[in-house]
């Protein structure tokens, strides 16, 4: 089997982590006989430095011709200064939206060995394994119309929350999907006390939740998630949100496991096309210092072989090895505490690639 990956390393400390993950692939594909072709294309400020666009036509149609695309950070404080339409971030959203990956899927769990490494007491997260599928091309992100105009003699600056019933309908089947691969239960988090956006969300997911009975369906307002997300996040299987609140859920989410240096995602269309990236971002002030944790980019991975490629022995054994090396008590910087070891960025990468040729 040959896959095409399109990688797309960006800005910061993008490359370093990715050369990690692909580490970790070459692992792989000795293992499991898989091939992996990769084929680099520039996103981000590298690539504005390159031809004055954050996201090259070049870079979507490598991306569109590749099996899955492996991304790793975007941004520099030095293009702070850059109007909106050139920055790096606009790069991301260019890609969900020129790839249509309208799903994004962000984990977190908490493991065992990493108890410590959250804020919150471990009696709380222990066991904590909670998926957010949050939906990724529309709501206030994308919606029109939108600017900053003067109104009454006064700027003002607009966004439209709006949300199309298909796009909501999709998004509710592959959390739906997602449940049924889980323990059946599934939040949907809206504020249709206040918002239309929001009320329209809520009916048209009931709707699609007649499709999957076995499933339970729950309803949250996001202010009461955000705050049961801390208190009791044992209470949650799969979430279910639009753009802008899962973009903020996702974040305080992050937090359960202690590092953002942890987290992986997904992010799908219909096809099984996907783009996978760690959710931590391009941490430039970290560049070249080898003491960034690789392992939300080794897990990006690890959803890559399940969700793009089916190979769910492949993503198996690269989440196995990364927690047989955590049980060693290896640590990046990020995770330490102790009496654990510390090793840089290329140390982890190379432990974990070499735990998956050894393990069987
Ligand atoms: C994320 C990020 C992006 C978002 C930004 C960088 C555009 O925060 O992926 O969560 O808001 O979606
Ligand atoms: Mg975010």
């Amino acid at each position: 089997m040959r896959y095409k990956i399109a990688l797309l390393e960006g800005d910061g400390i993008g490359p370093a982590v990715i050369d990690e993950g692909i580490k970790v692939l070459n692992a792989i594909e000795h293992k499991f006989g898989y091939r992996f072709e990769y084929e680099k294309a520039l996103i981000g400020g590298c690539a504005y430095d390159d031809c004055g666009k954050p996201l090259p036509e070049s870079t979507i149609s490598i991306a569109k011709d590749a099996d899955a695309v492996y991304l790793g950070a975007v941004g520099d404080w030095k293009y702070d200064s850059l109007p909106a339409e050139v920055r790096p971030e606009k790069a991301l959203l260019g890609i969900r939206k020129a790839l249509n990956l309208f799903a994004n899927l962000r984990p977190a769990i908490v493991f065992d060995e990493l108890l410590e490494a959250s804020t919150l007491k471990p009696e709380v997260i222990k066991d904590v394994d909670i998926m957010i599928v949050r939906e990724l091309t529309g709501d206030v992100y994308f919606g029109q119309p939108k600017g900053i105009e003067v109104i009454n003699g006064e700027r003002a600056g607009f966004n439209n929350m709006i949300y199309y019933e298909k796009e909501v309908e999709r998004i509710a089947h592959v959390a739906f999907q997602t449940a049924m691969k889980r323990n059946k239960k599934l939040c949907s988090v809206d504020k249709a006390n206040v918002l239309d956006a929001s009320r329209l969300w809520r009916e048209v997911v009931t709707g699609v939740s007649e499709r999957y009975p076995e499933v339970e369906l729950t309803h949250m307002y996001v202010d009461n998630a955000a705050m049961q997300l801390i208190r009791n996040p044992k209470q949650f299987d799969v979430i279910v949100t639009g753009n802008i609140f899962g973009d903020i859920l996702s974040d305080e989410a992050s937090m359960l496991p202690g590092s953002l240096g942890m987290l992986p995602s997904a992010s799908l269309s219909n096809n099984e096309k996907g783009l996978y990236e760690p959710i931590h971002g391009s941490a430039p002030d970290l560049k070249g210092k080898n003491i960034v944790n690789p392992i939300a980019t080794i897990l990006s991975a690890a959803m890559m072989m399940r969700y793009s490629f089916g190979k769910n022995d492949a993503a198996s054994s690269i989440e196995n090895a990364v927690k047989s090396v955590l049980k060693k008590g290896y640590r990046t910087p990020d995770i330490h505490f102790g009496n654990t070891q510390v090793v840089g960025t290329t140390q982890m990468g190379d432990l974990i690639a070499q735990e998956i040729l050894i393990s069987n």
